[in-house]
């Protein structure tokens, strides 16, 4: 296996966490260096201009493979992902694409000796009985089509460390929030959706009851977060695939109160749906010394720092009618 990250392939650049992360490896490793792909969404203008773009279909092998053979690549950045929301609208979609595509993935990356492979988890690999803050090391027990996918991806990525040797690392990501893509399909996008209406509208119908609580984490944290790990030596890591990651955690009349310091005028009501499970079934929060020791992970933003940003951002783009 090769060592050095230099050219690197996003897949799920479009996505909430690929477009920001894509800009962030532009800068750091060469916007000629990080080839974006995506399955059908267009692109930002920003995405599509700051370097190479690319359609492909992380489930047919010999699309994805033009793209590691065309730019050497030798870093695959695996995002693409249908989440919780819609993979239990369409449970064999999300089998699919979530399955079929990352064994698509890694079989490439043992074939093409990639220095490394990032394969995001998610808090969804917990089901109901988990501890409120979910240990590092606990039963794995998901209750949706989208928490299967990602216990077994974790399972099958450390499957192929020991047994192929490859150097393939993941984490399980809490809610992201950010306000420049929105997100898509999962569980947690209230905890987004909030503020764009906050914004936009003084009031927010929130998809989940008050008194939900999951673990989140501001963007800028999960780019790091992504960063840190992936630059990591291998040799200080235990665990490869299934590293826990908290930020913050709270619920939704918490996370409206925070808004409320800053718009006073702001409401919200409360229509659950069948998301409302979903949120049930995964823990308040969790439990990242493994994540602190391993490669050094730390937090940045509180609830607080962040409602700041993310209505400071969102005012700037509602002004200029972007939203
Ligand atoms: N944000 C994801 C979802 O809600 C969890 O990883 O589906």
């Amino acid at each position: 296996m090769k060592k050095e990250i230099k050219k690197i392939l996003v897949t799920g650049s479009v996505g909430q966490i690929g477009s920001e992360l894509t800009l962030t490896l532009r800068k750091k490793y060469g916007a000629e260096n990080v080839i974006a792909t995506g399955r059908k969404t267009e692109p930002s203008k920003e995405l599509r201009e700051s370097g190479p773009f690319h359609f492909i279909n992380v489930n047919d092998p010999a699309s994805v493979e033009e793209m590691i053979k065309k730019y050497n690549i030798d870093t695959i950045i695996h995002m693409a992902a249908i989440l919780s929301g819609v993979g239990e609208k369409n449970p064999m979609l999300c089998w699919d694409v979530n399955m079929n595509g990352t064994i698509v993935i890694l079989n490439l990356a043992v074939q093409y000796e990639m220095a490394r492979v990032i394969i995001p988890s998610s808090i969804a690999v917990w089901g109901p009985g988990t501890p409120a803050k979910a240990p590092q090391e606990t039963a794995l027990k998901p209750t949706t089509m989208y928490g299967v996918t990602k216990v077994a991806g974790e399972l099958l990525a450390d499957y192929y460390v020991k047994k192929f040797g490859l150097d393939s690392r993941g984490l399980r990501y809490p809610g992201i929030i950010s306000s420049e893509t929105m997100p898509g399909g999962g569980t947690t996008d209230y905890a987004v959706a909030i503020y764009y209406e906050a914004v936009k509208n003084k009031h927010y119908t929130c998809f989940v009851n008050e008194q939900t609580k999951l673990p989140m984490m501001y963007m800028p944290d999960c780019l790091k977060s992504t960063m840190d790990l992936m630059e990591a030596p291998f040799e200080n890591l235990k665990h490869h695939n299934d590293f826990n990651v908290g930020s913050m955690s709270f619920d939704v009349k918490t996370l409206a109160d925070s808004i409320k310091k800053y718009i006073p005028e702001f409401t919200i009501n409360y229509e659950p749906d069948f998301r409302q499970a979903i949120a049930d079934s995964w823990p308040d929060d969790v439990e990242d010394t493994a994540a602190r020791e391993e490669w050094g992970w730390k937090p940045s933003y509180d609830l607080d720092s962040m409602t700041k940003d993310m209505l400071a951002n969102l005012t700037e783009k509602h002004k200029k009618g972007l939203i």
